[in-house]
């Protein structure tokens, strides 16, 4: 039994089950047979509870894994797509596309790497998210696009796509450790009845069985990702309220400051790891 069992709430430990069903936790990903995916990586330094780092990918299925080593598999692709006709689709009052100021969508290889990140201008930590929507509105003259919801989520998986296999690298000094620490002590909060934080399940408890699901680290380097339980892609935000939610504790808004300051927070803890969106998943 993994040293966390005995010092998490109870409620947590009723539900739990050590042991992993996975055969494939150790095998590597590599996309189209040509994109090699870092999936696990020694813990960065800020990590003092964890030695190494695993994405959600290495905890899934052999074949939930296999569906996100082919592009033609990866249900998520098909959004990809989508956010390929939105790149070149010229909207808003300037006459403009994401195209005509950025070129391919190639271009912004290795941008999504470094989300959340300090925007001068803006005088505040930006999610990609933030900054599609600056972007259209200040650049375009067009309407923001919903937080987490399809035509955002088809871009920022176009944007995870053209960086996946580049490592995952967000600054979380200078004027960004302000919200990092919010986004740290609001991880390590217990919540809700069952008075569980972030840390309770995916630091003290990954690798152990939860009802049928097999605890990850709760990383985020695969976002947007699909899951095969609701059939689309789903949102960092959309994901935190989930999990919150499963503590029976009230919840932040999607484009909260307190899930922005999470979201850098949680893709710091996976510095080290690979870009993989859109992943699939559960
Ligand atoms: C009129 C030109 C223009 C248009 C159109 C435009 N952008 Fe931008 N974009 C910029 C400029 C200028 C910057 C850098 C300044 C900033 O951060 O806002 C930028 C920055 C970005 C960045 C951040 C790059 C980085 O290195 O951090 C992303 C991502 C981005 N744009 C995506 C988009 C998307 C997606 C669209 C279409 C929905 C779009 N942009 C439309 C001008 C444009
Ligand atoms: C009661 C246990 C529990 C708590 C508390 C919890 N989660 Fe989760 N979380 C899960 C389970 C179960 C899954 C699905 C299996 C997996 O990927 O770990 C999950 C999945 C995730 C994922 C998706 C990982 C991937 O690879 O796609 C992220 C991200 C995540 N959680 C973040 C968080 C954050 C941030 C918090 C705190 C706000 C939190 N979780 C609290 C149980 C929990």
């Amino acid at each position: 039994m993994k040293k966390g069992l005995t010092t998490t709430a109870v409620g947590l430990a009723l539900i739990l089950s050590t042991g992993s069903a996975v055969a494939d936790q150790d095998s590597d990903l590599v996309i189209n047979g040509e994109i090699e995916v870092t999936v696990r990586a020694d813990a960065p330094a800020h990590l003092e509870n964890l030695d190494q780092i695993f994405s959600g990918w290495t905890f899934r299925s052999s074949e939930t894994q296999a569906l996100q080593m082919d592009d033609f598999e990866n249900p998520g692709m098909i959004f990809v797509d989508e956010g390929i006709t939105a790149w070149n689709t010229v909207e808003g009052e300037a006459g403009e596309s994401c195209a005509s100021c950025h070129g391919a969508p190639e271009e912004m290889a290795g941008v999504a790497a470094t989300y959340p990140k300090w925007d001068e201008a803006a005088g505040e930590v930006q999610t990609m998210t933030m900054q599609v929507n600056d972007c259209r509105t200040e650049q375009m003259g067009a309407e923001e696009w919903a937080y987490d919801k399809s035509d955002m989520l088809n871009m920022t998986a176009l944007l995870a796509s053209v960086s996946r296999g580049m490592s995952v690298d967000v600054a979380i000094d200078g004027p960004a450790a302000e919200m990092w620490e919010l986004g740290r002590d609001l991880y390590y909060t217990r919540t809700g009845q069952l008075e569980l934080s972030c840390a309770n399940c995916h630091e003290d408890n990954y690798d152990n069985n939860i009802r049928a699901d097999h605890l990850s680290q709760g990383m985020i380097n695969g976002f947007p990702t699909y899951r095969l339980k609701n059939a689309r892609l789903n949102g960092v935000h959309s994901r935190f309220r989930g999990c919150v939610r499963d503590t029976r504790a009230e919840t932040y808004a999607v484009g909260s400051p307190e899930f922005i300051a999470l979201e850098l927070y949680v893709m710091s803890r996976g510095n080290g790891l690979d870009i993989e969106g859109p992943s699939v998943r559960n």
